[in-house]
């Protein structure tokens, strides 16, 4: 099969990270409409979705996977071997098969499926803004092709990033993934002090959210600084910065932080098992 406008591609759910794709490929004009296909368990959101886009309904998986040459796996992991299994010999080894469940392995995934090129991707919540990460493992050492197609096809929910393999792909969960709540929890902890000093509700949460990004974005915008650097020009020798950022490391909250990245990926790895 070679990739071009008129391939196919199939989505296995219509949730909110296939809607971001769909939406992607549509407006970025990577394939048209009439060459998206979609089936959801419970039609509701299938339908509304074909309302605003036009893309091609299916009645079930089977019929969706015999129309397409990509089959993008997009439901929860709880959900996509019981899918999969009935209709397993219905895939066809030309096929191309991107699951974007976590906890379910290649492995696992090639049981199933072993006649398919593959392909396990990571997304991570900010996909479906667009300003995401997406990492992502192959089956196989194909070529520059296979990558060539996740990255048109993911590239519109942000930046696809090739990872050498599941243990890599791991890491980047926990950390880019997994790592957005983390984010968050530490945001909790800037809004709650700030509501503390009097600032309401409202203005506590832009304010925490706009140093976050500020941050962020002063780091995206000075490439070739190093975080080192970018700290350092917050931070005079005994001043205001310097004392919180001693109590930090005082306290080794790195040390908590580093326990909470290796407690997610045992997690992972017993949701794997659970998976099989
Ligand atoms: N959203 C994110 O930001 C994010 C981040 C990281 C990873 N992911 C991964 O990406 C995948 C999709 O996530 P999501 O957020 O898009 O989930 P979602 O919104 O829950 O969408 C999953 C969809 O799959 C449908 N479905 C379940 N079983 C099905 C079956 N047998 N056949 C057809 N459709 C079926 C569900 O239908 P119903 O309408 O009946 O529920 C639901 O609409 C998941 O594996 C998730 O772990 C998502």
């Amino acid at each position: 099969m070679l990739y071009n406008k008129a391939t196919k591609v199939g989505f296995m759910g219509c949730g909110n990270m296939a809607q971001a794709v769909i939406k992607g490929l549509i407006e970025k004009k990577v394939l048209e409409a009439q060459h998206l296909f979609a089936t959801n368990r419970s039609p509701g959101k299938l339908l509304k979705f074909k309302e605003s886009y036009n893309i091609q309904i299916c009645q079930t998986n089977e019929e969706l996977v015999e129309s397409a040459d990509i089959v993008i796996l997009a439901m929860k992991p709880q959900d996509l071997i019981a899918a999969i299994e009935p209709i397993a010999s219905l895939f066809h080894e030309k096929q191309i098969v991107i699951s974007l469940a976590a906890g379910i392995t290649m492995n696992t995934l090639k049981k199933n499926l072993s006649q398919c090129r593959m392909i396990r991707m990571i997304p991570n919540t900010p996909s479906i803004i667009g300003s995401g990460l997406l990492g992502y493992v192959a089956s196989e050492d194909v070529n520059d092709y296979l990558d060539t197609i996740t990255e048109d096809l993911f590239s519109s929910l942000g930046k696809v990033v090739k990872l050498k393999d599941e243990a890599q792909l791991e890491a980047f969960m926990v950390a880019c993934s997994s790592g957005t709540g983390f984010v968050y929890e530490l945001m909790m902890y800037w809004n709650d002090w700030l509501q503390e000093h009097d600032f309401d509700d409202d203005l506590a949460k832009e304010l925490t959210i706009e140093t976050f990004l500020g941050a962020s974005l002063l780091g995206k915008t000075n490439i070739n600084l190093s975080l080192e650097d970018l700290q350092s020009k917050v931070t005079s020798k005994k001043g205001v910065t310097f004392a919180g950022l001693e109590s930090i490391r005082e306290q080794e909250i790195e040390r908590s932080l580093r326990v909470a990245f290796e407690k997610s990926s045992i997690r992972n790895q017993e949701l794997a098992k659970l998976l099989k």
